[in-house]
């Protein structure tokens, strides 16, 4: 893993656009996985701020970590409608190329199935962006889930549900249920990107980067993938035991003449 601590979550975010937005411009069919929630916000900005500013993003692929089950896509608290108004009506890229798992499929494994062959046909994910759980859940990858697991329905955790029902009016609303990428799914991406911010995802780092590779913390089989950039501002870097080794190698980034 290569480990950033950023002063702000907005420094973090820009370096992490960076990264997508060279990549456009070196592939610009690139194909990148996207996430929901408020960590990868600003990162969507500096993308769409980047193609308001000429970068073209038409014939970029997308497909989205996860979808809640069960929620009709109108609702806006549905992932695809969460994409649609903070990142896709921002950019000129072509709908058709975006792709959020179908949380209305009648067939679910076939459905699941059918996503994973969309991914595979595309060439497979270039740059998977991540945000974390506060329990270390990639995705809705949720603790106890396995590292090998591929697209499927998985059963939130009472956290889970709890955590996210900011977005709802109450909890009770909040689906039960959600389709995700499995960990073994995420793990095929030639990158990925993982952004965490605030000290409510510190022990969720601290598992994911210095933690033993356990499905108690889904987001530490990142340290079997062989090019992870993580990107944390200093309170969700804040338990972690190697935090001034970190700071100091990015200073001194091991390079050869
Ligand atoms: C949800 C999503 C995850 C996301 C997590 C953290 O559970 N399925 O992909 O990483 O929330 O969300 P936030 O960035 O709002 O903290």
């Amino acid at each position: 893993m290569q480990i950033t601590i950023c002063k702000t979550p907005e420094e973090a975010s820009r370096l992490a656009g960076e990264i997508v937005n060279n990549a456009i411009k070196k592939n610009p069919k690139l194909v990148l996985g996207l996430a929901t929630g408020s960590t990868p916000l600003l990162l969507y900005k500096e993308m769409y701020t980047a193609c308001k500013a000429g970068l073209s993003y038409k014939k970029v692929r997308t497909f989205n970590l996860d979808e809640y089950y069960g929620l009709p896509v109108e609702k806006p608290q549905s992932y695809r409608s969460f994409m649609n108004e903070n990142l896709f009506n921002h950019l000129d890229i072509d709908m058709k190329n975006t792709h959020v798992p179908d949380g209305l499929a009648k067939d679910v494994e076939k459905s699941c199935a059918q996503y994973e062959k969309m991914m595979k046909a595309a060439g497979g994910v270039d740059i998977q962006v991540l945000g974390i759980g506060g329990d270390g859940h990639i995705g809705f990858n949720e603790p106890g889930s396995s590292l090998v697991s591929r697209t499927h329905l998985v059963t939130l955790t009472p956290r889970t549900i709890k955590d996210n029902t900011r977005f709802f009016t109450k909890s009770s609303e909040v689906p039960r249920y959600a389709i995700s990428m499995g960990v073994g799914t995420v793990m095929e991406a030639k990158c990925c990107l993982m952004l965490c911010f605030g000290k409510n995802k510190a022990d969720a780092v601290k598992g994911m980067i210095e933690g033993g590779v356990s499905q108690f913390c889904p987001a530490s089989a990142l340290q079997y993938h062989p090019n992870t950039i993580v990107f944390i501002d200093e309170a969700a870097a804040s338990k972690l035991t190697l935090k001034a080794y970190y700071k100091w190698a990015c200073q001194h980034p091991a390079k050869l003449n």
